[in-house]
């Protein structure tokens, strides 16, 4: 016999009325108890309304974007007398819920045995566990802290886009001042500042803990180290267990470098970790490292008000970044610094009650300076040492690196690795497309990580962003090439926007007109290097982009420009060589 069953929104407290933002069963489906039903969001937070019984969908009576309540109607269930309804619980908010999720992961002994156990939680790390269980594999998916995401949601690439927006926000309205609007100075709430940006890691690391539930992948809170080439250890609070593994997928990641000698213990030198935490907006900060971090968290600092300094060993800023493109973020970063020292370095920092004393060398800086904070940002080292990979037989090189082939597989067959742990460059969108490679390997799927290249962004004011081959990788190599520009003094969208600088570059194949590389820099570089990206990948040439009409007048016709110059069919500027008749 079996019953249908009006499933409604339980107890969802003082709330009031919530949105719908996502149907997660679908009609005809079958699901168990405490299957989530629906997605519902509030102000405050996102929950999920889970099944207070296991049966068959019937009906939805709810969609994307309804308003529900307490007692909403949401499904039909047809519900086999035989399952018993248990009385539905109030959903917690995720945070809650999801803690629990992890709390409750399914106690493993190593006879039950995994398909995949992926080590970390990062964008490398979930991502691979996400797309082995949507391949049908039982799935565990291991990191040390409570929060999954790893460095980027946590303390990498989300908050510091978070704060960095904040920071060209209150740029752009000092810049207002020149087309007659003024603001008047900022006022900070560090507090508030810090709200935000903490809410925008819980939202999404939340939300993760709420993909894996919906996979059932099982997650487990702890250190895991190898205890041989098919079993796995996991130390935490609650003691150590042993996992069997058929794969493993190696995504510990990477952490600060940190120079020898420096007082580290003294709260005020950060590593990006803790110029992320915001505790407060120091006078003078010094920057030892003017790479990618260096130059973002000076942006951050320098909007809300620090005066930076910075010190970078090599002789330009973000070394490898072609010339061209560092151009008109020097001319900005010179005005905006208090100091740029290049071809220079602190050889010691001096802490007393008062102050950090940071000793120079070399380039243009002076012997000693006094700063209230000292951010060390120069680079980062790979995690490889910190999961006992030798049980498993697994080859780490003395820097840490795990050396993997196309489908990202270790010297061991059955033991892959991801993400920054295998090399250059450390970015977030390299680890998730070598996480799905290989989790589609582990279930028997040709995969192979074969991108034509990984494009690069600075998400500094102005964003610097580059593909493929630049000119000083062209001038090591000895490879020819042909470069067309179009400087956005001539985008009539970027003088409309109070800008006069900013320039798109592509270099091209001299026979074949293929595409090679592009670099833009300017407002939104990091989100207009796609389109050549896409090109590089189809292997266009320059005709497919000076022929592809883009919209008037956008910064994206800048990369359509250059195509034209490059073709000698431009006519928004005048470049009297190239004409084409
Ligand atoms: P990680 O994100 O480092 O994750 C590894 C995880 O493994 C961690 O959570 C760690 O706790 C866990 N772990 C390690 N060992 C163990 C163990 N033994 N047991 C259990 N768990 C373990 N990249 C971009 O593409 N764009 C950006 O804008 C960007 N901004 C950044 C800003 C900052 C300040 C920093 C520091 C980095 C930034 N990055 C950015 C780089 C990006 O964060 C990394 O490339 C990315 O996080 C790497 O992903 P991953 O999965 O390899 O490792
Ligand atoms: P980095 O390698 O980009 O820059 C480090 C800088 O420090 C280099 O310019 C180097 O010459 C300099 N340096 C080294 N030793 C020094 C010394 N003793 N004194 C002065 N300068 C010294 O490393 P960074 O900035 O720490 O970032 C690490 C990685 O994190 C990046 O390489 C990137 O992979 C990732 N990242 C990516 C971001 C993005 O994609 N937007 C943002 C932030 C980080």
């Amino acid at each position: 016999m079996s019953e249908l069953k009006t499933i409604e929104v339980p107890d969802i407290g003082d709330v009031g009325e919530v949105e719908v933002i996502e149907v997660l069963v679908k009609e005809n489906q079958k699901i168990d108890v405490d299957d989530s039903l629906i997605t519902v969001e509030s102000d405050k937070a996102s929950m999920e309304i889970p099944a207070p019984s296991a049966g068959t969908v019937s009906s939805i009576l709810v969609k994307n974007g309804d308003k529900v309540s307490t007692g909403s109607a949401i499904v039909m269930l047809t519900v086999d007398e035989t399952s018993s309804v248990s009385e539905p619980a109030a959903p917690a908010p995720k945070a809650a819920a999801e803690a629990n999720a992890v709390a409750t992961a399914a106690p493993t002994t190593s006879a039950d045995t995994y398909d995949v156990v992926v080590i970390g939680a990062g964008p490398g790390g979930y991502t691979a566990a996400f797309r082995a269980a949507d391949l049908g594999l039982k799935v565990a998916l291991i990191e040390r802290y409570d929060s999954l995401g790893g460095v980027c949601l946590n303390v990498g690439c989300i908050p510091s886009k978070a704060l960095l927006h904040t920071a060209a926000v209150i740029e752009e309205a000092k810049h207002l001042e020149q087309q007659g609007v003024s603001f008047g100075k900022p006022q900070i709430d560090i507090n508030k500042l810090r709200t935000f940006k903490e809410s925008v890691i819980g939202q999404l690391t939340d939300g993760l803990k709420g993909l894996a539930k919906q996979r059932k992948v099982d997650v487990f809170t702890g250190v895991a180290n190898f205890h041989s080439s098919n079993t796995i250890n996991i130390e935490s609070q609650s003691g150590s267990e042993l996992l069997s593994f058929k794969n493993a997928i190696i995504a510990s990641g990477s952490q600060s470098v940190k120079i020898p000698g420096f007082p580290y213990d003294d709260k005020r030198m950060l590593d990006s970790t803790g110029a992320l935490e915001l505790d407060d907006i120091p006078d003078k900060l010094l920057i030892i490292g003017g790479g990618i971090i260096g130059l973002e968290m000076g942006c951050v600092y320098a909007g809300l008000g620090s005066k930076i300094t910075v010190v970078e060993l090599s002789e330009q800023l973000m070394p490898g970044c072609d010339a061209d493109l560092l151009k008109p973020l020097q001319q900005k970063l010179n005005k905006q610094f208090e100091a740029i020292f290049t071809g220079a370095k602190v050889t010691k920092v001096e802490a007393t009650a008062s102050t950090l004393t940071a000793h120079f060398e070399g380039g243009k800086a002076p012997a000693t300076a006094d700063f209230d904070k000292v951010l060390m940002a120069v680079g980062r080292t790979p995690n490889g040492n910190s999961i006992n990979a030798e049980a498993a037989g697994v080859d780490v090189d003395e820097r840490g690196f795990i050396s993997v082939d196309k489908q990202q597989r270790t010297n061991i067959e059955h033991i892959f690795a991801i993400g920054d742990v295998v090399g250059q460059p450390m970015l977030a969108h390299k680890a998730t497309h070598e996480g799905k490679v290989a989790a589609e390997v582990c279930a028997g799927k040709k995969s192979f990580f074969d991108a034509r290249t990984i494009p690069s962004v600075a998400y500094t004011e102005p964003e610097v962003s580059w593909m493929g081959l630049t000119e000083t990788q062209a001038a090591k190599d000895g490879i020819e090439y042909e470069k067309a520009s179009f400087p956005w003094a001539a985008s009539g969208r970027n003088l409309s926007m109070g800008s006069k600088s900013g320039l798109t570059k592509i270099l091209f194949d001299p026979e074949s007109k293929q595409i090679l590389g592009a670099g833009i820099v300017g407002t939104n570089a990091g989100e207009l290097i796609a389109e050549a990206v896409l090109a590089l990948e189809m292997g266009a040439d320059i005709e497919d982009l000076a022929l592809t009409i883009h919209p008037h007048p956008t910064l994206s016709e800048t990369l359509n420009f250059a195509a034209e110059v490059a073709e000698g069919t431009v006519t928004d500027i005048y470049i009297p060589k190239r004409r084409k008749s």
